[in-house]
């Protein structure tokens, strides 16, 4: 990832429809779960940035045959639960901290030795949380500094059904337990200290899998038969349309629509907060594609007013945190995230970078513990900023831009290639419509 600086300046007027890449989250389990049925799925409008493509190369080295298929398809040749071969080198996650924790559940039951790593972002991340309790599932597992930290060695054997309260909400922790509870002998029962997104248990069901909810609580029982393979249209991602529906919101002269943008419960805590906070949002259109709900998004310029964000809302706007601090920046009235601490173990350190980077543009906001405070009513001016090598800041940064005064440089913007490859071109075009 270089380290080149994007120049974003003020724009007069926000208008169009960007076309948001497939959902990230999605288009990860997409590959995965159906490398792991029996039979080829097709699977198009999936979001190829590079932490999907991290899923899909790591899953080639165990030898799937994965296809293209048109511009943003693949085909991907399920080998089944059994199928996976040792890889004969290290597997790289990337940036990805999905690809990296999902394989780990995969991994601790494949009879055989894989070694994982990442890059120094995903190197700083906790690991432990996975590692530990597929360790009390029967798999051999290792990881740098006493297991905290890849690069991580596993080798996979016959696994036990897991009985475990997650101590944190973490969808990647869940689905690589209920990944790993696939190839477990008995009933796998996870307990969740609050909801998180749940794309993980619809794509299973959908291929055949006994899956059991009741509020934070969730039984997988193994399947006799072999995962079907599933066809999939991926929705737009969330997390991507996020950023224009804010940049709408803030900015005096906007109005934006994003169609066909998946609306999953577990991930759209970002509009009850904007609604909350007297956006102009509205839903059109909504329907199923792919067993999620769809629907088509639009925003305008709103007065917006200071809010207080906390609790088992975080799980649902995790990572929509950073452009919602945008938001209450400038929103009128003081503002305040708690109970947000998970937060500062992903790209970045998402507390202290999002007070840093937004301070430099004139924010009031200060960090807490686990949260942020914002005084708010502040207005922006241009300034020189970092996006820690993390995608979901240099994007934040880039829509606080839009409405500071003066020219605004954000370091390391090729950053956005994670997750939103064409950003900076759909910004362009907003900003000159
Ligand atoms: C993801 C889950 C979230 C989110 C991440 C993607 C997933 O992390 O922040 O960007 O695809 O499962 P958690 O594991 O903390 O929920």
């Amino acid at each position: 990832m270089g380290a080149e600086a994007h120049r974003v300046g003020p724009a007069r007027r926000l208008a169009g429809e960007p076309r948001v890449p497939g959902d990230k989250s999605i288009s990860h389990r997409a590959l995965l779960l159906n490398a792991l049925a029996e039979g080829s799925a097709r699977v198009r409008g999936l979001g190829l940035g590079a932490d999907v493509l991290a899923t899909e190369r790591c899953l080639r080295a165990l030898g799937v045959v994965i296809e293209p298929d048109g511009p943003d398809g693949r085909v991907v040749h399920g080998v089944g639960l059994h199928g996976l071969r040792e890889p004969d080198d290290v597997l790289d996650a990337g940036n990805s901290g999905t690809t990296m924790r999902l394989l780990c559940g995969v991994l601790a039951g494949q009879p055989f030795f894989s070694v994982l790593t990442g890059d120094a972002s995903l190197r700083r991340r906790p690991m432990a949380r996975v590692l530990e309790p597929l360790r009390a599932m029967g798999a051999e597992a290792w990881g740098r500094a006493g297991g905290q930290h890849a690069p991580l060695a596993l080798r996979g054997g016959p696994l036990r059904a897991l009985d475990y309260a997650l101590p944190v909400a973490s969808a990647q922790l869940k689905s690589a337990l209920l990944l790993a509870g696939l190839q477990a002998r008995g009933t796998t029962h996870l307990r969740e200290p609050a909801p998180s997104r749940d794309h993980t248990e619809r794509l299973l069901r959908a291929q055949g899998v006994a899956l059991r909810s009741e509020g934070r609580d969730l039984w997988l029982t193994p399947p006799e038969r072999p995962l079907r393979p599933v066809d999939l249209v991926v929705p737009g991602d969330f997390s991507a349309a996020a950023f224009w529906l804010v940049a709408a919101c803030v900015h005096p002269d906007a109005r934006i629509t994003v169609r066909d943008v998946g609306i999953n419960p577990g991930r759209t805590g970002l509009l009850d907060v904007l609604r909350a906070m007297g956006a102009r949002v509205t839903l059109a259109n909504e329907r199923w594609v792919g067993g999620e709900p769809v629907a088509d998004l639009t925003a305008e310029s709103s007065a917006l007013r200071g809010t207080t964000v906390g609790g088992d809302l975080i799980p649902r706007l995790l990572d929509e945190v950073p452009v919602l601090a945008v938001a209450m920046a400038v929103a009128d009235g003081p503002s305040r995230i708690t109970d947000a601490a998970e937060l500062r173990v992903k790209e970045s350190d998402r507390l202290q970078a999002v007070a840093v980077e937004l301070g430099q543009l004139g924010a009031r906001v200060v960090e807490e513990p686990e949260g942020l405070r914002f005084a708010g009513g502040d207005r922006l001016r241009g300034a020189a900023v970092d996006s820690h090598g993390d995608h979901r800041l240099a994007m934040a940064l880039a829509i606080a831009a839009l409405i500071a005064t003066g020219e605004t440089w954000i370091a390391d913007a090729a950053s956005v290639a994670i997750s939103y490859p064409t950003f900076w071109e759909h910004l362009a075009a907003l900003a000159a419509a």
